[in-house]
Formats: C-alpha cells, sequence, structure tokens
C-alpha cells in the first residue's frame, strides 16, 4: 500500500492532520489499532481553545458543535470558602472556550474523513518503521490477521503517549523529560445537570475537585485521588459524598445523576524533544503529555498539527522544506509555555503538601494572588483561552 503521508493513530491529532492534509491536496492513510467504536467512545478531554473551535467551523467540521457545544466565557476557582472567577472573554479578548467532547470531536472527522474517501484502517496495528531517517520510510502493520507495509514519503506518529513511533527514534537522537505527580484523578461521567453552567474547580483541604460537564445535561466531573486507590476503592455514594464535600458552598449543591462512566487517571508531564527524525514527526500526545489540570493536551495536538499539515503543504507545493525542519522548534515554544501553564496549575490547585503547612500556606497565597490581582488573573485568563493557532486556515 503506498500514501504521501503515513499516519499512525486516529486520535484527534491523526485524524485532524488526515482532514487538513485532505483540504490541501494531500494523500494520506490512517492505521489505527483500535475499532471505530472504540475510539469513538473513549471518554477524554472536554475543552477546545477559542482558535481550535474556530478551526472546526472553517475546515468544515464544526456543525455539530456549534450546536450541541456549550461556550464558556469563564470559570470558578474555590478555595478557603472563596469563590472567584477567571473570565478570559473580559481579560484575554473576547475569546470563548468550547465544551465539546473529545469523543464527539473524533466521531465528526472519522464521519468527514470517511465522506470525503479518506483512508482509515481501524483494527491497524503498526508494529515497526523502517527507514525514519530516511526518504522512502515505511510502517509495517498487521490488520485482518495479515501482515502489511504502508510506503509513505512522510510518517505522522500520532500514537499517543505508547505510541511505536517515538520508540522508534534512536535513544541517542532525542532527549526526554518527564515529571509524575504524586497522585491521581478520578473522572466520572454523570447523567446529572451541571450545578452551574461554567466550570467550578475547588482547591479543597481535602483535595481538588471538578464540575465539569458535556451537555446541559450530562455532567463531567473529577476529584484528586491517592496515587494508590482503585476504582473499586471508589463506590458511587462515596464519590458523591467526596464531590460535595469539596465542591459544595452555602447556596449551592453539586447535583448527583447516574454514573455511566468511572476512571482513574495517572498525571504526567512529559516532552520529547526534538519532535521529528527524518522523515517522520511526532505529534499530540506521542510527543509531549501534560496532567488535565488546564484542559491543553487535546488542544495542543491540533496545534501541532496545523503546524505539520501546512509544512507538508510546502514540501508538495513550492519544493521547500523549510517549515518542515522548523516543524519541531516551532511547536516546541508553544509546548514547553504549556508544560509551564499545567504544571503550576497542578501545583496550584492539587492537594501535594502531605501534611506540610507550609506549602499549603504557599499555595493558598498563589491561589489568592492569580484570582485576585488584576494583571495575575489576565495572565491566567490568557492562558485558559489557549494558545493561538498557527496555520494557514
Ligand atoms: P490519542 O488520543 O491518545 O490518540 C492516539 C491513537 O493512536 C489512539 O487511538 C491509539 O489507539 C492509536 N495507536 C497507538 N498505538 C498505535 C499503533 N501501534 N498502531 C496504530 N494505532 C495506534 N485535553 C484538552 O485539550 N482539554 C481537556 O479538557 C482535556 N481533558 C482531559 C481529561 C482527561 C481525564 C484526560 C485523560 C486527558 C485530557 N486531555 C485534555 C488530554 C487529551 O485527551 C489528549 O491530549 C489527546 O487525546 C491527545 O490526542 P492524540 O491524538 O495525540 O492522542
Ligand atoms: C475537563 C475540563 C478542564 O478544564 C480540565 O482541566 C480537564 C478536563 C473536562 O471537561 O473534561
Amino acid at each position: 500500500m503506498k500514501t504521501q503521508v503515513g499516519i499512525i493513530g486516529a486520535g484527534p491529532a491523526g485524524l485532524m492532520l488526515s482532514h487538513l492534509l485532505h483540504l490541501h491536496g494531500i494523500d494520506s492513510v490512517i492505521l489505527e489499532s483500535r475499532s471505530r467504536q472504540y475510539v469513538e467512545g473513549r471518554v477524554r478531554a472536554g475543552v477546545l481553545d477559542s482558535d481550535v473551535s474556530r478551526l472546526f467551523q472553517v475546515t468544515g467540521i464544526g456543525d455539530r458543535m456549534m450546536r450541541e457545544g456549550i461556550e464558556q466565557e469563564q470559570m470558578e476557582i474555590r478555595f478557603e470558602g472563596k469563590q472567584r472567577f477567571i473570565n478570559w472573554f473580559q481579560l484575554a479578548g473576547g475569546r470563548k472556550n468550547m465544551i465539546y467532547g473529545q469523543q464527539e470531536v473524533v466521531r465528526d472527522l472519522i464521519e468527514r474523513r470517511l465522506r470525503d474517501d479518506g483512508r482509515i484502517l481501524f483494527d491497524a496495528e503498526a508494529h515497526s518503521i523502517d527507514g525514519a531517517g530516511t526518504d522512502r520510510p515505511s510502517i509495517r502493520f498487521r490488520c485482518n490477521g495479515e501482515d502489511a507495509t504502508l510506503a509513505c514519503d512522510f510518517i505522522a506518529a500520532c500514537d499517543g503517549f505508547h505510541g511505536i513511533g517515538r520508540q522508534a527514534i534512536p535513544p541517542d537522537r532525542i532527549r526526554l523529560y518527564e515529571h509524575k505527580y504524586p497522585f491521581a484523578w478520578l473522572g466520572i461521567v454523570a447523567c446529572a445537570q451541571p450545578s452551574s453552567p461554567w466550570l467550578v474547580t475547588a482547591a479543597h483541604d481535602r483535595g481538588y475537585a471538578m464540575q465539569s460537564m458535556r451537555s446541559l445535561q450530562v455532567s463531567r466531573n473529577y476529584i484528586q485521588i491517592a496515587l494508590e486507590d482503585t476504582l473499586e476503592d471508589w463506590p458511587d455514594a462515596r464519590i458523591w459524598d467526596e464531590l460535595h464535600q469539596r465542591l459544595d458552598i452555602p447556596g449551592w449543591t453539586l447535583r448527583e445523576g447516574e454514573i455511566v462512566e468511572k476512571a482513574k487517571f495517572d498525571l504526567r508531564s512529559f516532552v520529547c524533544e526534538p519532535m521529528q527524525y527524518g522523515r517522520m514527526f511526532l505529534a499530540g500526545d506521542a510527543a509531549h503529555v501534560v496532567p488535565p489540570t488546564g484542559g491543553r493536551g487535546l488542544n495542543q495536538a491540533i496545534a501541532d498539527v496545523c503546524v505539520l499539515a501546512d509544512g507538508i503543504r510546502d514540501f508538495y507545493r513550492d519544493a521547500s522544506e523549510e517549515e518542515l525542519n522548523r516543524y519541531s522548534s516551532i511547536c516546541l515554544e508553544r509546548v514547553w509555555h504549556a508544560q509551564q501553564f499545567t504544571w503550576r496549575q497542578t501545583s496550584m490547585l492539587q492537594r501535594h503538601d502531605f501534611g506540610n503547612e507550609y506549602i499549603r500556606k504557599q499555595q493558598l497565597a498563589q491561589l489568592e494572588y492569580f484570582t485576585s490581582n488584576k494583571a495575575a488573573a489576565t495572565s491566567l485568563a490568557e492562558c485558559y483561552a489557549g494558545s493561538r493557532l498557527r496555520t494557514s486556515f
């Protein structure tokens, strides 16, 4: 099998790259190890930056998002009985974020790629890459019990943190930076009306909690839990009890409903430098991971593939490799900014002092500063509104 760009992974990065390349008139094939049903059902991110939702609209995949998504102008941070608002619409140039589940983004992109005769091979696991450092790279994969090879001009490894793309780079050609956090998140989806139509986070003495949503009828809530906890430690009643203790304030009670999804997430910060090796490019979680605090991961993945799609377009249209050669350095500046923001938000909002009151006091002073000082709140609002996309669309 042959194509111009071989893409590993049908997550947001791989699907969006394939869509943008198609709009540039460039052929691609996506190899995805899981089934279509599995990737369309995987509950993860939920907040799109204003630039990302604009990109979806201008590239023709935003209709359902505009009908069903919920625009957000602000979020609320609660600590020590205080209620503070970070309003990015007012503080960051009239920008609005969009609540729209990652699995809906994935569904819309798959539907559109297939409508445009795009080739997505589900249940097709890439197991090795040949010639990544040459101009004739190829991907070996297994589909329907048969081994096959995809020959291409370029490889985009959009295969997530555990993917094979990054592992195919000789270790002496990359440097990995990683930080693991000493706690985890438990996330639920519940058939319950959100109690506020905006995100509510609590930096409570008992630990972090968040009320987010997927629609005006479906809540998405998170709580910080111990790293060693398992889902068996968290029956539904205990989750609701803990959410109430951390989030409720006089006059405001978190609404409960049937829990239809429950998962534990470890928190990690990770960057691979550079994000390219010869004709292979890493994008999204394959190259960098952030903890979910701050809602950056999916947005970063989309930002990467915007740069990559334009670089590949320049290669075919102008015979120019300038943008492609700079892919890594262009992306990494934004990536490290997001790393810094999410690391700071995680440190500021999660309980991680393990009894050291000095650290807790530092955290509360930082929260007070970022939510009451206008310059600091403006900086925070800009970070929540997201980085500006570098794209020709
Ligand atoms: P993935 O979505 O991981 O996709 C990679 C794909 O590659 C997968 O489909 C996988 O099956 C496939 N694959 C892997 N190996 C192979 C192989 N060998 N062969 C073929 N296919 C392969 N981000 C935000 O921006 N906003 C948020 O609000 C937010 N909230 C989050 C909340 C939680 C609880 C979590 C866990 C994450 C959150 N994120 C958020 C992060 C976001 O979900 C990820 O950053 C995003 O999924 C990255 O997309 P991706 O396409 O790079 O990788
Ligand atoms: C979600 C929202 C966030 O702002 C965040 O930081 C993590 C997750 C969500 O809605 O899933």
